[in-house]
């Protein structure tokens, strides 16, 4: 349909590329969690994985436990960044994905996550896992929709004792 393709490109991140991420990611997880999540955790998320800083030090990879930063670019402008690496020598784990909010619904989280996904199997992965919270029905509606099932719950990230967090975890099979 003309004026609906894609002209985004998925790329390996640059360090030019650090505030845009560290916008972007900071941003979208609070819009994110706003209503599921307290502040305090929120706050301490964002500072510990989302900060210029941290994410200078994670934009190149370690492989195989981290594959590096993965941006989508159009026009010359970041829209969205994602990353992951393996786990274990045949699974793989998508870390994280986040969209610039007007950016959202038109196949570029898809694209993102078709990355990671590539670089997974590449890896030897034959299956893939992400963390979502429990209750997040739009990241858990996407990950369905890209086929991965609910498997179990675990204590979130960063939750402490009393907080209470919980993720759930989806996994997906990349055999085939
Ligand atoms: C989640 C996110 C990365 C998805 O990227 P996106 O570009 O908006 O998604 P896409 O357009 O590539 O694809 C969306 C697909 O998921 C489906 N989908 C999205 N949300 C859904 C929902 N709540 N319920 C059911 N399906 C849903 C869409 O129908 C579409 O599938 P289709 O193409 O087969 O119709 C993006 O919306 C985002 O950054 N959201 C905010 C942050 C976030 O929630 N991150 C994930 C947390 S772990």
């Amino acid at each position: 349909m003309p004026g609906s393709s894609i002209t985004a490109v998925v790329r390996p991140a640059a360090a030019d590329d650090v505030a845009a991420i560290a916008r972007i990611c900071s941003t979208a997880y609070r819009d994110a969690y706003r209503d599921l999540l307290p502040e305090g955790y929120i706050s301490r998320s964002v500072a510990e994985f989302y900060s210029e800083q941290r994410i200078t030090r994670d934009i190149a990879p370690a492989v195989p436990d981290w594959f590096g930063y993965q941006v989508v670019e159009e026009d010359g402008r970041i829209l969205g960044a994602a990353g992951g690496g393996m786990a274990d020598t045949t699974a793989g784990e998508l870390s994280l994905i986040y969209l610039e909010a007007a950016e959202r619904g038109r196949g570029l989280g898809t694209l993102l996550l078709d990355r990671v996904t590539e670089q997974i199997r590449d890896a030897g992965g034959t299956e893939m896992w992400v963390s979502v919270f429990l209750g997040d029905s739009r990241g858990i509606g996407f990950y369905r929709a890209r086929g991965f099932q609910p498997m179990d719950t675990v204590r979130a990230t960063l939750s402490r004792e009393d907080d209470h967090i919980r993720s759930l975890r989806m996994r997906r099979d990349l055999a085939g």
